[in-house]
């Protein structure tokens, strides 16, 4: 007689643990173990023809006589996301797409199934229905170039009866955490029914050649939902950012067994929809008459995009005993140590001001070529002396004080050029080799914090 077995998850990470713990020996939170049943008897139907996959036997083969497949990248018909996924659809790959609720996740993927030219695509949802999906589609492609099929169902046995009926070239499931299967008890969203339903997809797309995407929710602290084992499991790993209160969206690759990861898509969200950006920079500088002090153009790139992005300081007295310090796009920490080489390094009294800093358009920047345009924006506004808006910055601020190489700078020289500025503040150690004769804006070196000052307040 088969028994009923059960294990302990944690919520949080999916360790696994045959009794219950407070603690989490994997992720050290506290209170997330839940006991979900699991039943692993050898009889089990699987899902994805597994019948016929168990008869097939692998042997291993020499690397130099894998036969290399023409392996064709499916064009989405948009171009971020083409190059987020680093030049379209592998055939057999599994992508993961995250953010936060009411991102544009439903919309982004919606708008893929109904722009993927003359493929048959099947959108799975198990969180809205037919007629809700019909409405937005409607309003986002009322011409779709594509053949899309809605299914609004959450057992993944019945999705695969009508995948094999339809047959499709594309599958989108919206949401991973609202699928079911049979196999296994607890609940949609846990664990380890996360789990299972992720690995009879794999399966799926592995054996057929299919292309799957999942929509995944975020917990509250931003990492995906359910068990961090679904990030390994795919081959590539999206997420979708923003501020729900701006237009600008960002689809950010975390990881890509396909290409090259940190690469970036950029959206705005419209009436109708979702709209490709393809010129970011202009974008993000805010189109000012008159100067102001306190802002500061830094040249970063974002996976392989050059970008110039504005940043926005305010220093002002403290009004409190404690000072306050605040940013918006930026790592509080990093700000914090920038201060810190402010006080100490250049002897400016920063720890009785107010600080607050915002990087323009609701991004995040975790380019470190943005620390010297941060410093340079918090000096203008604690001087009140304001920074040409024909001036960029390119470079790391080191603990020292002293002002650090960054990657490619070339390509960041070229996007300011292109972009009409006419000066841009690099390091010295970059500068080095450079051929500067070819650039048609002036590059000024600098190797210290102080120097850098000297050049922009006199
Ligand atoms: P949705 O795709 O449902 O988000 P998610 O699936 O990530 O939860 O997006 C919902 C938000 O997008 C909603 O707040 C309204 C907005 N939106 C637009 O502004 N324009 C549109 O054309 C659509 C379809 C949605
Ligand atoms: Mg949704």
């Amino acid at each position: 007689m088969s028994k009923t077995k059960s294990a302990y998850f944690c919520q949080s990470c999916g360790y696994e643990s045959a009794k219950w713990l407070g603690k989490c020996p994997s992720c050290s939170q506290w209170n997330t173990f839940v006991e979900e049943l699991i039943e692993k008897p050898a009889s089990k139907i699987p899902a994805w023809k597994t019948t016929q996959s168990t008869q097939r036997l692998n042997k291993p083969s020499k690397v130099s006589d894998i036969q290399l497949k023409a392996e064709e990248k499916l064009g989405t018909g948009d171009q971020e996301l083409d190059r987020v996924l680093g030049g379209g659809l592998v055939p057999g790959s599994v992508t993961l797409i995250g953010g936060e609720p009411g991102i544009g996740k439903s919309t982004l993927m919606l708008q893929l199934a109904l722009n993927v030219h003359g493929k048959r695509v099947l959108y799975v949802s198990g969180e809205e229905s037919e007629q809700q999906i019909k409405m937005r589609a409607e309003r986002i492609t009322p011409n779709p170039t594509s053949d899309c099929y809605i299914l609004a169902e959450t057992s993944t046995q019945h999705i695969f009866k009508q995948i094999e009926a339809l047959e499709p070239d594309l599958v989108i499931v919206d949401s991973i955490q609202t699928l079911h299967s049979a196999h296994i008890d607890s609940t949609p969203g846990s664990v380890s029914q996360v789990r299972e339903c992720a690995a009879e997809l794999l399966k799926f797309a592995k054996e057929t050649d299919t292309p799957v995407f999942l929509i995944g929710h975020i917990t509250k602290d931003g990492t995906i939902a359910g068990p961090k084992v679904l990030e390994h499991m795919v081959d590539t790993v999206l997420q979708f950012e923003g501020d729900r209160h701006h237009v600008y969206r960002i689809l950010r690759s975390v990881k890509n067994r396909f290409g090259a990861a940190a690469e970036l898509g950029i959206y705005a969200m419209h009436n109708q929809g979702l709209r490709e950006v393809s010129n970011p920079s202009e974008i993000l500088l805010s189109q000012r008459d008159e100067q102001l002090s306190g802002i500061a153009i830094s040249a970063t790139l974002e996976g392989a995009r050059p970008m110039l992005i504005e940043t926005q300081a305010l220093v002002s007295p403290a009004a409190y005993g404690t000072p306050q310090r605040s940013a918006n796009g930026f790592d509080t920490r990093r700000m914090n140590m920038l201060l810190a080489v402010l006080e100490k390094r250049c002897g400016f009294r920063l720890s009785v001001s107010d600080v607050f800093l915002n990087i323009a358009g609701g991004i995040k920047v975790e380019d470190p070529a943005i620390d010297l345009a941060i410093v340079a924006a918090i000096i203008s506004s604690h001087e009140d002396i304001s920074i040409s808006a024909k001036t960029c910055f390119a470079a790391e601020v080191g603990l020292s004080g002293e002002i650090r190489a960054v990657n490619r700078i070339e390509q960041r020289i070229l996007e300011a050029e292109k972009l009409g500025f006419e000066r841009i503040l690099i390091s010295s150690f970059n500068g080095k080799g450079l051929s500067k004769e070819k650039f048609n804006i002036e590059i000024l070196e600098v190797s210290k914090i102080d120097d850098a000052f000297s050049v922009l307040f006199g």
